[in-house]
């Protein structure tokens, strides 16, 4: 039974393979997933940008930036961003609209369909498999956010120097107990989420917490424009120089391009295929993109400047935003206040794009294991919540247990490090790569018209041949390069 509104269902009857008709129309076109359908097109968006947008945008891309040198970074991710994420998105919702059911069953369906080997399902099973590890730690990091919800609201970067918000942060990640606290609890809300369904409380509260953080931001950016070196700190984000540009950054770059927009692991392609038929897929893409691009480059306007008027260090890593933003909330007028806001709407991010990453996971064990909803979100929460304890020990019992460190890209990495970059610039690109070499070689170039219906047909036209030629390639050369 699909319900209209688009709630999630349980106990929903599996739905295997599409069936083509002599016209060349599949069922698609006539149902919708067992799993239900968002509200119209701004649900879709909504839910989508409430995926795109999270942790990646305010706690990752500064830090990222910060490390690999600032403006010739910046360029790279965006242009991997316009050429390789605004197309793979598209091709994922394509899909996803396609073949209507978990990326796994849609992968296999849509293959078949194409008259292809059901091998192709692997490729959900590798999303599955990232999302899943991705979430483990994403949770952990999350955990943070909501802990900071506390120390904002008791006040306590009120007036502090540089040192002291150092030394708080410092001594926080160095109690796994504490960490172990605030990521049970996110992963909680997680579950909870995941198991009503995504329409039920999320899709309304991601209505009024996406532009209240937009807000917040141009606060903070108002604010570094005031009491930062705003001037040193576009000059990082925005001035240009190559030789700053390694083959290592340009996979970090390119692999943040996907991570920062959720695909390659069918988050994009699970949303997908809950798209009512006559949604614009290609102007949908467009406002996802923008939104999500928008919000990383606010988020690093408002910290540069405080880095550098700060004296501290653009390249510290994980702990950039937690230990630079308290410092602006600790000095400006009603700062305890922005500073929970901030932190609640941050967690509110993190909380929109976890769902995301478990839901391929949980729509595959209802469609294929016949378990309720409930039954497989608590399955893969509590699972995920276990391996985040490998990423909580990475911050302090484990922080000098660099397992891989005898090959040179892994050199002092720990284990939260190693599933970070394992996830985003190597799982995620390959899925990416595999979308789009499905897309474009072996889905009928009828089928692919038809599903993203675009306005104009030189529109297809380009979509078809990045996904073609210049995704696939582009992601391949730059592993090449990594190798060589
Ligand atoms: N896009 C999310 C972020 O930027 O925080 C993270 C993410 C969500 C990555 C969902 C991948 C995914 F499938």
């Amino acid at each position: 039974m699909v319900e209209k509104s688009g709630r999630f269902i349980d106990n929903a009857q599996p739905l295997y393979n599409l069936e083509t008709t002599i016209t060349g129309v599949t069922m698609a076109d006539k149902q919708e997933s067992i799993h239900g359908q968002w509200t119209g097109r701004w649900g879709f968006i909504l839910a989508a940008t409430g995926s795109a947008v999270g942790l990646g945008n305010i706690w990752k891309f500064p830090y990222i930036t910060g490390e690999n040198g600032g403006g010739a970074f910046v360029i790279v991710y965006l242009m991997c961003i316009a050429v390789i994420g605004i197309p793979i998105m598209m091709a994922e919702i394509m899909l996803g609209r396609r073949g209507r059911q978990s990326p796994i069953n849609t992968m296999t369906a849509l293959a078949i369909q194409s008259g292809h080997s059901q091998k192709w399902h692997l490729l959900g099973w590798m999303g599955v498999i990232a999302g899943f590890l991705i979430l483990s730690y994403y949770s952990v990091i999350a955990g943070w956010a909501l802990a900071y919800v506390e120390r904002s609201m008791t006040g306590a970067f009120n007036d502090s120097t540089p040192e002291m918000i150092k030394t708080l942060f410092g001594s926080f990640v160095a109690n796994p107990l504490q960490l172990i606290f605030w990521h049970s609890l996110f992963m909680f809300l997680t579950i909870v989420v995941v198991a009503r369904g995504v329409q039920g409380g999320l899709e309304k509260a991601a209505r009024y917490m996406m532009p209240g953080l937009f807000m917040i931001l141009l606060l903070l950016v108002g604010y570094a424009m005031s009491a930062g070196d705003f001037s040193k700190g576009l000059n990082f984000l925005f001035a240009v120089d190559f030789s700053k540009i390694t083959t290592n950054s340009i996979v970090i770059a390119m692999g943040h391009a996907f991570f920062t927009l959720s695909l390659g692991m069918g988050a994009i392609m699970v949303y997908g295929s809950y798209l009512p038929k006559d949604a614009s897929i290609g102007k949908a893409t467009l406002i996802i993109a923008v939104a999500d691009t928008v919000v990383a480059l606010l988020a690093g306007m408002a910290i540069f400047p405080l880095v550098f008027a700060n004296q501290l260090e653009p390249g510290q890593g994980p702990g950039l935003i937690f230990q630079t933003l308290p410092l602006a909330f600790g000095h400006m007028p009603w700062g305890s206040f922005f500073a929970t806001l901030f932190f609640i709407l941050l967690t509110f991010a993190a909380w929109t794009s976890s769902i995301s990453l478990i839901e391929p996971a949980v729509a595959y064990l209802v469609e294929n294991r016949g378990i309720t909803r409930v039954r497989a979100s608590i399955l893969m929460g509590v699972s995920c919540w276990a391996m985040g304890l490998l990423t909580v020990f990475s911050f302090n019992l484990w922080s000098k247990f660099t397992p891989l460190s005898f090959i040179s890209i892994f050199e002092g990495k720990t284990i939260f490090d190693l599933l970070d970059y394992l996830t985003a610039n190597i799982m995620l690109p390959w899925g990416g790569f595999f979308i789009a070499v499905f897309a474009a070689w072996f889905m009928a170039r009828e089928a692919s018209m038809d599903e993203l219906a675009l306005e104009y047909r030189w529109l297809y036209n380009i979509w078809r041949f990045l996904v073609r030629y210049i995704t696939p390639v582009a992601v391949l050369i730059i592993f090449l390069k990594l190798v060589s």
